[in-house]
């Protein structure tokens, strides 16, 4: 059985001081879960304190991204190391914002992969067609390429440790969520296309569903016996309705 996972990616939002606000109010709120794994993203300016304030919950802290450099003439990045020494147990990786704005690749995609996991992150890989790839009718063919591609070369230790993010663009901030129907298909999709790569891991992976989550259709969406969880946006910026959503109905 996979454990679900309930991410939030807070983007390029909060101070420090409303970050962790928001984490104090939480600590409380989900105190008593224990069947979901709970994961937040801040900026990396508010990891060092928020996590100060989740040390001894149940709330994980995750980096947006990371550099596979260890160190050296890199200005402005932050290397693996440097993520886990602020505490964080995941990194999010190719974001489509990532790769969109910032050039990132399946290539570059796969070198933070490595890194990630040669410093013990747990490393959350987005994949997700553009609704042009959609409305094309190459949104498999795409999801293939980005996995086949971006997860390429991993131990068979480690191929079962990465969480996969099924995030179709066009549901990103949006309002508009694919239906069950669809996430799942390309989620189960997904997990055949990492098991021809990894044969029985596949089966370990959890592959989270992004864009536009909310506690009125993340019920619904965890029915589906392919999405072990969710990446989640705007609906993870509020306490309380990060609370409704880790505490989603079963
Ligand atoms: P929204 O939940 O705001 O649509 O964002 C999804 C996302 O990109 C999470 O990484």
């Amino acid at each position: 059985m996979r454990k679900p996972l309930m991410a939030g990616n807070w983007k390029m939002n909060k101070t420090v001081a409303e970050a962790v606000s928001i984490v104090k109010a939480l600590k409380s709120s989900i105190a008593d879960v224990k069947d979901v794994d709970v994961l937040i993203c801040p900026t990396f300016m508010a990891l060092y304190a928020v996590n100060s304030e989740v040390k001894g919950s149940n709330i994980n802290i995750g980096a947006q991204n990371l550099f596979w450099e260890s160190k050296g003439a890199f200005t402005g990045e932050i290397s693996p190391a440097m993520v886990k020494d602020a505490g964080c147990s995941y990194v999010l990786i190719g974001h489509s914002e990532r790769r969109q704005y910032f050039g990132e690749t399946n290539e570059t995609v796969n070198k933070k992969i490595k890194a990630a996991l040669a410093a013990e992150l747990i490393p959350v890989v987005c994949v997700g067609e553009t609704l042009k790839e959609r409305e094309d009718n190459v949104t498999f063919k795409v999801i293939e390429k980005q996995i086949n591609e971006g997860l390429v070369g991993l131990r068979a230790e480690q191929a079962g440790i990465v969480v996969i993010a099924y995030e179709p663009v066009w549901a990103i901030g949006t309002g508009k969520t694919a239906t069950p129907d669809q996430a799942q298909e390309v989620h189960a999709f997904a997990r055949k296309a990492y098991g021809k790569m990894y044969g029985d891991a596949s089966q370990k992976v959890r592959i989270l569903y992004g864009g536009s989550v909310n506690p009125a259709n993340v019920s619904e969406l965890m029915k589906q016996s392919d999405i072990d969880g969710g990446l989640v946006g705007g609906a993870s910026l509020d306490a309380e309705s990060f609370t409704k959503l880790v505490k989603y109905s079963k």
